[in-house]
């Protein structure tokens, strides 16, 4: 009698496509459209931003870091004082001494407002202002806040990214509400590691295409199960700098890569909230 083997399905987050060739900065990031939605970074649904600078960046891991340690202070004294021991990329090496998944939780990614304002006075955000006009930061969870959202992906831990999505998606899934004449777009930096091994992985014009999906739990988390080819849909590796933001449209597919680097990758989000005409 015969075995039947079944196929796993492959893992996008293990993929090492290609590297990404990103346009960008451009003064236009809707490529002459009228500003909306579907139009936000044009024919490839993905662009570079301008960078944020060095003492930028180094004061955004120096938030980052303080927000963590205060975080970590309501667990207790002892997981702070080892968080605050180590540099922001060396985070794993003490993360076994902490509730790693209750500190991190999605309510425990979104910075304090306090943090917000400070990074929301850095020169990449008048970009935002002079290309998509006036804007806020989304709130779709409703913390009462403009949003700013960090990860920690340590070195070679799966379960730190997450599945391949648009981010559209969490909207539909959760029901999120998105006033009329708003459209939205993704601003995703790196701050801390290695970008050139682990980096985000998307697919440019996937914002075009029909992409099916259900969803499924994994570990009690949320996860998206695409009822496509993972490898049909073009996903290349962005290795921008560290401060180097690439913008992507709300439908494009993207996911967080495995880090194969020995530094965690930190990085942080925003969902930009602007006037669209259709
Ligand atoms: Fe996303």
């Amino acid at each position: 009698m015969g075995i039947a083997f079944q196929t796993p399905r492959a893992d996008v987050a293990l993929m090492e496509p290609p590297v990404l060739q990103a346009q960008g900065p451009l003064d236009d990031v809707f490529f002459g459209a009228p500003a909306s939605e579907q139009a936000f970074c044009g024919e490839a649904g993905l662009l570079k931003g301008p960078s944020f600078n060095a003492d930028e960046l180094l004061k955004i891991r120096e938030l980052i870091k303080g927000h963590l340690v205060e975080t970590a202070h309501g667990q207790s004294p002892r997981a702070a004082a080892a968080i605050a021991g180590v540099e922001l990329d060396q985070y794993h090496l003490i993360s076994s001494e902490i509730d790693h998944a209750k500190l991190l939780s999605k309510q425990g990614r979104i910075l304090p407002k306090r943090v917000v304002d400070a990074i929301k006075e850095m020169s990449f955000f008048d970009y935002l202002r002079k290309t998509m006009g006036p804007y806020c930061l989304s709130d779709e969870e409703g913390v009462g806040q403009e949003q700013v959202c960090f990860r920690i992906v340590r070195p070679e831990r799966r379960e730190d990214v997450g599945s391949l999505h648009r981010d559209a998606w969490f909207w539909d899934h959760y029901g999120f509400h998105r006033p009329e004449g708003v459209g939205r777009g993704k601003v995703w930096v790196a701050v801390s590691g290695d970008p050139d091994r682990a980096g985000l992985l998307l697919a440019p014009g996937s914002h075009h295409k029909p992409a099916p999906y259900r969803t499924d739990t994994v570990n009690g988390k949320l996860g998206f199960v695409p009822d496509f080819d993972i490898h049909e849909i073009g996903l290349q590796r962005y290795c921008g700098d560290l401060g180097e933001p690439i913008m992507f449209n709300y439908n494009t597919l993207h996911v967080g890569s495995l880090n194969r680097s020995g530094r965690c990758r930190v990085s942080f989000e925003v969902t930009v909230m602007f006037k669209a005409f259709s």
